[in-house]
């Protein structure tokens, strides 16, 4: 019989467990907590545990289970509050109360809820994984496509219909093989696919700053590095709200449970701006907090892909939020010390970048297996919380190489409150040029022009900024007290976005165009006053400007009246002070 040698921490060892495999799933202890197998040495096993392993002592039982660790996949999904191993967190504190008793197991689905199924293939169709056998409305957004399981193929003897609950079967093949609604995968492998496709669409998020200056692509990564209280989870959660995606995971992995309870508590309240309905009806939620057990962390985040991997292999379009990948790197460093590797850089063992580089390409646009004709993705954004603002710390540099839009979080900006406090100066996104024909034939063709023109202003603002801390604002030329001007127009009026303000949390990208391009005509027209010799006063004064900064918070269906009517105010005015 195994049992365990030695208890480490989140980890324990067990001998004579040479029938077991790597990541085999065990029950330890007499509390049957659930643990996975990370390491063997002949017939010494080392176990991560998923729940605290205080009371375990040597001589306690093992039982290993014979299957990998694996999400339960299936109707029901959307709207579930899971913990890091998919356990339910609702179920869980309603049958064991508020905490999670040790060793509980409950229903990751609902066993006894029925869905009705409505078959798509027949009695004779060939299917293999992938191929879809019918679907099941899950929500009011998303019809839950019912697939082939992996490694599954073969010829239908008989497809059933109507009311079925997730253990029933929906298809049995000629082989005998039988296909229930629900099926398992393996956390740790990617889901297959037929292959990636080139990034050629914006996922847009509704933050300006994002979609206009450092876009990121359906399918593409972004990580969010940033200081203590930069507003990374604010970010994180505002992106949740409003992104143009069909699913959302949102892991909150190792952050403090008050702000997990804030998600917990908000999203099922708040409307989704574009259909209506709960945010919940689109949103799967795991929230493995600071104070839950540092292994189940580790897992949190291979959960909330696989989950994201079966919408996607459905042909939806997932977004993953991860909040924050530091701590998920800090369950990594204190598993691989309890292991007695050998550490890396400060501390985190040295396949830190090759495990944070494996989550990252689990994104992707990518042909659906089974049905090359469709399309799904999986858009990952991370959270990168460096200790002490520093980013040239490992997981923030690592974490670096893998995303393909970088969010750079900064102090200053969070201290003056401009919010989102993203750096235009040192984010970037690598898709900006994939994307610019997105942007050229969906919404403006001059669009490119227009961001470069924003960009000019934003550069030339800061060197003068660095001027004006050396001569004063006096000594600044009026073209350049202009500038000075636009730029400031730019960041309050453009840039600068509340995530709380009723209207303005959300911008359509059409709002976006609109905006910029007032603002643009605005700045061209205070540098053409200057030409035309007004005086500086008063072209810094003008009488709509305060309305330029504010039509930010005006309603989309009220901003082509209020672009008309700004741009006539300020013709009038000029043509007045001109005396034209
Ligand atoms: N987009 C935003 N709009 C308005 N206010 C914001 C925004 N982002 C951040 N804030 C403000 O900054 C505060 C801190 O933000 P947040 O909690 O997201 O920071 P954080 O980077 O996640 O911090 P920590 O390092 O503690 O996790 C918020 O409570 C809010 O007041
Ligand atoms: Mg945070």
């Amino acid at each position: 019989m195994s049992s365990i040698i030695k208890v480490s921490g989140p980890t324990v060892q067990a001998s004579k467990m040479s029938d077991s495999f790597m990541y085999e799933v065990v029950r330890v202890g007499n509390e049957q907590l659930l643990g996975e197998i990370i390491l063997m040495r002949g017939d010494v096993a080392t176990i991560q545990v998923y729940e605290d392993t205080g009371g375990l002592k040597i001589g306690d039982p093992v039982k290993p289970l014979g299957e990998l660790m694996s999400v339960e996949l299936g109707p029901g999904l959307i709207g579930s509050i899971y913990d890091g191993i998919q356990r339910p967190l609702p179920v869980l504190a309603l049958e064991w109360g508020d905490f999670i008793q040790k060793g509980a197991t409950v229903h990751r689905l609902d066993p006894k809820r029925k869905w009705r199924f409505t078959p798509l293939v027949k009695d004779g169709d060939v299917v293999q994984t992938g191929t879809i056998l019918g679907t099941v409305q899950e929500t009011k957004r998303i019809a839950h496509k019912i697939m082939v399981p992996e490694k599954v193929s073969g010829k239908i003897k008989k497809i059933f219909s109507g009311e079925l609950t997730i253990r029933d079967t929906v298809a049995i093949l000629e082989s005998g093989e039988k296909i229930k609604l629900a099926q398992k995968s393996n956390i740790r492998e990617p889901r297959k696919t037929c292959g990636k496709l080139p990034h050629q669409v914006p996922m847009l998020t509704g933050q300006r700053v994002l979609d206009t200056l450092f876009p990121i692509a359906e399918g593409g990564t972004a990580i969010i590095p940033g200081g203590f209280g930069t507003g990374k989870t604010v970010l994180e959660q505002t992106i949740a709200k409003f992104a143009d995606a069909d699913v959302i995971v949102y892991v909150g992995c190792g952050e403090r449970g008050n702000e997990m309870a804030d998600v917990l508590h908000e999203f099922p309240e708040l409307k989704d701006p574009r259909y209506g309905s709960s945010l919940m009806e689109r949103t799967i939620l795991i929230a493995n907090t600071s104070n839950m057990p540092v292994a189940a962390r580790e897992a949190s985040i291979y959960t909330a892909i696989s989950i994201a991997e079966y919408y996607r292999d459905m042909g939806y379009r997932v977004a993953v939020m991860a909040d924050s990948t530091s701590r998920w790197a800090e369950a990594l460093r204190e598993i691989s010390s309890r292991l007695e590797e050998m550490p890396g850089e400060e501390g985190y063992p040295p396949y830190l970048a090759s495990r944070l580089g494996s989550f990252y390409e689990r994104s992707g646009r990518v042909r659906c297996s089974g049905r090359p004709l469709d399309i799904g993705s999986i858009t990952i954004i991370g959270a990168v919380s460096p200790p002490g603002g520093d980013f040239s710390e490992p997981v923030t540099q690592a974490s670096m190489r893998m995303a393909s839009t970088y969010w750079a979080l900064d102090y200053d900006l969070a201290h003056q409150r401009h919010f989102p406090a993203i750096n235009w100066l040192n984010s970037f996104s690598l898709s900006l040029s994939s994307l610019s024909s997105w942007y050229i034939e969906n919404l403006d063709e001059h669009w490119v022009e227009m961001v470069a023109d924003m960009n000019l202003i934003l550069q030339r603002e800061t060197e003068l900024l660095e001027m004006v801390k050396i001569v004063g604002l006096d000594a600044m030329g009026e073209s350049e007290r202009i500038e000075l001007e636009a730029g400031m127009i730019i960041r309050e009026g453009f840039l600068r976005q509340s995530s709380y303000h009723e209207t303005d949390a959300y911008c359509s990208m059409e709002k976006q165009r609109k905006l910029l391009s007032l603002q643009l005509f605005y700045v061209s027209s205070l540098r053409d006053a200057l030409q035309n010799g007004l005086q500086l006063e008063e072209i810094l004064d003008t009488p709509v400007k305060e309305s330029v900064i504010r039509l930010k918070e005006v309603r989309d269906s009220e901003i082509d009246s209020g672009v008309e009517q700004i741009e006539a105010e300020l013709k009038a005015y000029f043509r007045k002070r001109l005396g034209k």
